[in-house]
Parts: structure tokens; sequence; C-alpha cells
């Protein structure tokens, strides 16, 4: 779990987001709606210059990638083929009293005592059987022990020989007839009263058991069963192993007046956070957002909005294709908008409802086509050696550069390495970045592998070693050539491609080569079409004729995505920029402010432009020239309100890198120092004269 220094740290930076303008809650005059977050002038900047910075990086920067900027609706079809419709759901766990529902993978574990409600009686408020209430728990735990089966099944026979025995136990000085009798009366009168229905409540430690009780009421008033008394049970069973909890099993019930001997837990995840009600199964929840399109809300104009921007670039692969004169290697980027109705948004902008993802879809060469044209295809250790770097270790970008007899694994290796290249490029050091590398059980079923890029965020929680190793700020999925291969098969439209080098180098392969490629060719494709549902005749025909067409030059291309989110980003720039300074004056007295160490290249404002003072015409109007130069170029911010120091500061919590200062030196006061500035360095307050002639290209070459 997260300690509480690094909630307050999340505490500090959710305050500042607000206070600064980075952050705002959506709507908060209307109370917010949870999950969805506005940028506000610090924050909208902030953004747009990170998003600038990847599609730079990732199209114009590249001769092999070609941007898209595609709808947020599409045809409901894209999403069936993706898998979307029918498998994009999280597992979820609802509280039964108050229908909240939870992620079944994100509930934290919580500790205290569970009580355990059989049911209730629905008395009425005046109740002749009151004095007998408290026999029915003993019957019934008799009657669930001796039978092991569910209290739902007993019968009214059942629970009256029940009844008997426990009240001949007590019989005091009646005989055993006559209890037999009232046995028969009391089953009968208590029988239509008496609801079985569990019901468990997990209480915090130190809270008293009447918080249980209460709830248990709620629960079964909810029920519409009047005046309910819940039927709370004694030794319950062991609570780890009660997820699929039936009110069977040798339970002990008493009436609620008496003596409870709760459980105590440890880290169960089986109660609802709030209302620490037991939650209930995990059922699948669908996250995407649903809409009409057209004025008729019927199930044929159902539309979604994108979970995702991937599917659009693989619905305009061809289109793409064609239009940009791309061969295979070759990917296709999309900055834009995702919804998922997450059932727990959380860590503020973490986990959003509305977030903005970077995706790039590269498509590559299958393994078996890079093996016919350039005989063999390039080891991971290989790639690992011309790419990978570290500070003692860097690499030329000539030595970076992509070869011919790259596979699947060479590619995602290197869009790891690029990926973590572009974080420590905008002041993510490797250090604050972690992996995760999926295991063959988290994988998609499609995916040959995955690299989660982490970050570690002041809510990332420790392990059992202490080290902390990040939350997911990107993933690197080689995604095979199941998307373009869905697509082909719900549109009917061929999504593979010619690339003739392939024909050429197959005609001159042996046989024996071609028979062995032909066959890992055929087999993949079978094996795809038979995990999506294909039958095994029609699929043995279809991987024919795909491993046929790789004579004639034609094969579906692979994928590798480094899908990256916007906003998880952003947070992580903000995280690792909050500095705290504490500075002590001359009279012991002391100040902490926060400097927020941007990256220049993703800094809000890059330079903040001030004359000295604001009364003295000259400093202004030079001081708004220099704004005037800088800012065709960059954003900047012409300040002239309060004293210097209190100025900087300011432009500390913004994140501002530089500020230019106008003082008497600029306008010749001091002779040599004529039309020169102070810049002063926002990390250790630095400050150097600089010729205004060279002040533009000094910053440029910071920012860029
Ligand atoms: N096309 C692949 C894909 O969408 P993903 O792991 O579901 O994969 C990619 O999402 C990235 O999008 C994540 O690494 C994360 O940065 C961002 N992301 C996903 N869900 C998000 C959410 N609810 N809020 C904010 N960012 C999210």
């Amino acid at each position: 779990m997260p300690d509480p220094k690094e909630n307050l740290q999340m505490e500090k930076i959710v305050s500042l987001c607000k206070r600064r303008g980075f952050i705002f809650q959506s709507s908060e005059i209307y109370g917010g709606i949870n999950g969805f977050w506005d940028y506000g002038p610090l924050g909208a900047e902030l953004k747009r210059n990170v998003k600038e910075l990847w599609w730079h990086a990732m199209t114009r920067q590249r001769d092999d990638v070609a941007g898209l900027e595609a709808t947020i609706i599409m045809s409901p079809q894209i999403w069936k083929a993706s898998g979307h419709v029918d498998t994009f759901a999280d597992l979820m766990r609802e509280c039964p009293l108050t229908k909240k529902r939870v992620r079944a993978d994100q509930v934290e574990p919580q500790s205290g005592m569970v009580y355990i409600f059989a049911g209730a009686l629905k008395r009425p408020k005046e109740d002749s059987y009151e004095g007998y209430y408290k026999f029915i728990p003993d019957a019934l735990e008799r009657w669930a022990k001796r039978a092991g089966r569910n209290l739902n099944l007993m019968t009214r026979e059942e629970f009256a020989d029940e009844l008997f025995e426990v009240m001949l136990r007590n019989k005091g000085l009646q005989s055993e007839s006559q209890i037999r009798e009232h046995a028969e009366i009391w089953a009968r009168g208590l029988w239509d009263k008496l609801e079985i229905k569990s019901f468990r409540v997990l209480v915090p430690f130190g809270k008293p058991r009447e918080t249980a009780i209460k709830l248990a009421k709620q629960f079964y008033a909810s029920k519409e069963w009047p005046f309910p008394l819940p039927i709370e049970m004694r030794d319950p069973e062991k609570i780890k192993d009660t997820t699929d909890f039936h009110p069977e099993t040798g339970v002990e019930l008493v009436d609620s007046l008496g003596k409870r001997e709760p459980e105590k837990v440890e880290n169960t995840i089986d109660f609802h956070p709030e209302s620490n009600v037991e939650l209930s199964e995990a059922r699948p929840f669908n996250l995407m957002f649903k809409t009409f399109v057209g004025p008729i809300e019927s199930e044929d104009n159902v539309a979604y909005l994108r979970p995702e921007t991937a599917q659009a670039i693989f619905a305009q692969f061809k289109n793409v294709l064609e239009t940009s004169r791309q061969k295979v290697p070759f990917g296709i980027a999309q900055v834009g908008k995702a919804f998922r109705n997450e059932v727990t948004p959380r860590n503020f902008t973490f986990r959003s409802r509305e977030f903005e993802q970077m995706e790039l879809e590269f498509f590559i060469k299958p393994d078996e086509v890079i093996e016919a044209i350039s005989g063999s295809v390039a080891s991971a250790a290989d790639v690992s050696s011309r790419v990978c770097e570290n500070a003692d270790n860097p690499r030329s970008d000539e030595a970076r550069l992509p070869q011919p007899n790259w596979g699947w694994e060479a590619w995602h290796k290197y869009w790891v390495e690029e990926r973590v290249r572009f974080y420590e490029g905008i002041g993510l050091s490797r250090e604050t970045l972690g992996f995760h590398h999926q295991t063959p059980a988290e994988l998609a079923h499609y995916a040959r592998a995955c690299t989660d890029i982490l970050f570690k965020f002041p809510f990332s929680k420790k392990d059992a070693d202490g080290n902390v190793a990040g939350d997911e700020l990107e993933g690197i999925a080689a995604r095979s050539d199941f998307d373009l291969s869905q697509h082909a098969r719900f549109s009917g439209k061929p999504m593979g491609v010619f690339d003739d080098e392939l024909r050429q180098a197959w005609a001159k392969l042996p046989k024996e080569k071609q028979d062995d490629l032909w066959k890992r060719y055929h087999d993949n494709r079978k094996n795809y079409l038979l995990k999506s549902g294909v039958e095994a005749e029609p699929a043995q025909k279809q991987a024919t004729d795909d491993a046929n067409g790789l004579a004639k030059g034609q094969y579906i291309p692979h994928v590798i995505e480094p899908s990256a989110g916007v906003d998880r980003l952003i947070l992580a720039l903000i995280a690792n920029a909050y500095t705290e300074v504490t500075k002590t004056d001359d009279k012991g007295k002391s100040e902490t402010t926060v400097v927020m160490k941007f990256h220049p290249r993703v800094a809000p404002v890059k330079a903040g432009v001030m004359p000295l003072l604001k009364n003295k015409p000259e400093l202004v109007k030079k001081a708004l020239a220099v704004r005037d130069l800088l800012r065709p170029w960059m954003n900047v911010f012409y300040d002239e309100a309060g004293s210097i120091g209190r100025r900087y500061a300011r432009q500390d919590e913004a994140g501002t890198p530089f500020c230019v200062t106008i003082d008497f030196d600029t306008l010749g006061e001091k002779p040599e120092l004529l039309d020169t500035v102070t810049i002063r360095y926002r990390d250790d307050g630095r400050q150097e004269r600089l010729r205004i002639s060279e002040l533009l290209d000094f910053l440029l070459s910071k920012i860029r």
C-alpha cells in the first residue's frame, strides 16, 4: 500500500494543480463528475507540448511513420471485429446493499470483524412470538450441520423438528409432548415470518457490532421485509475461502440480542470499500460508452465512443498505405480521445473515463517473410546490443537504425527502447521508470509479448522488499497479425500487402526452405483462425490459401503497438517536476515554496519576461519588445506585477524554466551592457547576462 507520506504528496500535487490551473475537476460547480478532468491554462499548454513532442518524434522525425486523425465514433462493426463488444469487459463485483460496483481486481485488502447474517424475521410491530426468537438460530444451525445443505432448502416440517430439539434442551418444567406441541405451533407461526437470505458485513476494528446490525437491517428492509430482525450467526466460516458465499455448513445462529463472536479478518478484498458490505460474485461489465446514431434509439443505431484510438488505424490501414506510398515496415500514428466507463476511476487522472492516447501501429513483415528475404531473423540479443543504451553506453543514431533482418522480437525491443528515449528526452530519467514484461497468463491471446513502461508515481505501491515498480504509462505490445486479420474477416476486404521482394526471394529458395516457411506460416494462420472461432475445415482452407500467397509475395503484416496515455504522462511529468524548496532568511525565518522542475521542452511557459519596475515606461517598453520578439516562437508570459522575487516565485510554481529580466543596464546605464538582459534559471536561481540579439537562439536551443 502507498504509505501516508506518499498520499500526502499526491494531495499536495492535486492541490497545486487546482491552485495554479493545471487540472480542474470537470463540472466542478455542479459537484464534479467522477473520472472526468479539465486542463486549465497551464495544463492545456503542458498537454499540447507533450502531444506535439510525441507527434514530432513519431511522425515528422521519421520517414517510416504517417499520421492519421480519425473519428471518435465509428462503425460498430469495428468493435465487433476488434473483440471489444464481446470481451472488453472488467470483472465487476457489486455491493448488494448500495448496488455500487468495484473492479474485482482492484478491491483493496481490508481488515476487520465479519458479522454474518443468515436472514431475518419479518416481525410485525407487536409480536407474540418474540420470546421464542432465541431458539431460531440454534434450530437453523442444527439443520445446516445435519443436512449439510443450503438453508433455503429447509422445509417447515424440518424447521419444526429442529425447533423441538433445541427447545427440548431448554425444556424447564414442560413435558416432552408439551414441547412437541409448542414447537409445532411456533414453527407454523414463525415460518411465514422467516426469510433466509445471507448477508455479511465487515466492520473495521474498534467499531461496534451495532454498525453491522444497522447495515443488516437496512439490507433486509430494502427487500421490503417489514421490521426485519436480522439473524446473526456465530462462529462463521473462514473468510479467506468465502468469495462464493452460501449460508450453509456449520453455522451457529443466535438472535440479534445474544452475544456475538465475529470473525477477525486481515487483508480481505471481499467487501465494498465504502459501504463495507460483502461484494457479489464477479460479473463482466463492458467498458464501452454506448450511444445512438440518428434520431431513433434502437439496437440498429447503437454506436460506441472509441475505447482506444488503435482500431481506426487498422481500419484505415489500406487507405494510408496506398496514399502515403509507404512500404512495410512502416507505422501509422494517431493522437486522440478515448473513452472507457471505468468502474473505479482513481488516482487523480491516472484512471479516467475520458482520456487521450498516443498510439502507433507499426506494421512489420512476419518472421517467415523476413527469413525468406534475408535468410535469417536477427536474434533478440543482436538487437539489444544495437539499440539498448544507458548513460555509459550511448548509441549513435546510425547504430540504432532498424535492419532488414529484424523480426517481431527485434522490432519490439527497438520500440521499447525508442519510447524510453522519448521519456528521457522530456525529463523522465530511467530511474523514475520501470518495466513490466507481461507473463503468458497476462497476455491477450493474440499477443506475443507486451512490455509495460511504468512510472513511479507517489501512489505506486511497494513490493515485499520495499521497492516501487511503478504504474503503467505505456504498453508496447507485439500484436501479431490479429487486428488486420480480424478486420479482413469482418469487412470482407483484403488487408494483405504485396511485396515484390518476397516474391523474387521466394522463387530462389530451395524447396525444403519453402516447405518449412510455408508450414510455419500456414500453422500460425490456422491457429489464429481456429482461436477466432472459424470452423476447422474453412480454417484449413483459408490457412492454405494464405500460405500459398507467400510465393506470390503476399502476406498480412504483423504489428508492434506502442500505446501511451497522454493524461498519465502529464501526471507523471507533474509528479516528477514537483519540488519543495525551503529557504531561511537572515532572520532565521523559513519559507517553503514549490518549484515545478519541468524539462524546458514540456514546460507550459518557456520564459517569463519582466521589466524590473512597472512604473518605468522605458523598461516596460523594452520588456514588451522582448516579449514580442519571443512570442512567435514559444509561449512566454509577461509579468510586471509585484516584486521581482515574487514574480520569480510565481514562475517557479508554474514551471517556467527561464525568466528574462529587463533592467536599467538593458537601457544602457552601464554602456557595455546596453541591450543585454538577465536570464534567471529556475532550477538553481543562477543568473547570467545575455544579449537580446542572442536570446531567441539561446531559448530555442533549450526548448527544442
Ligand atoms: N490499443 C491498446 C490499448 O489501448 P491499453 O493498455 O488499454 O492499450 C494504453 O491503453 C494506454 O492508454 C495505457 O498505457 C494508459 O497510458 C492509457 N490508458 C488506458 N486506460 C486509461 C484510463 N482509464 N485513464 C487514463 N489513461 C488510460
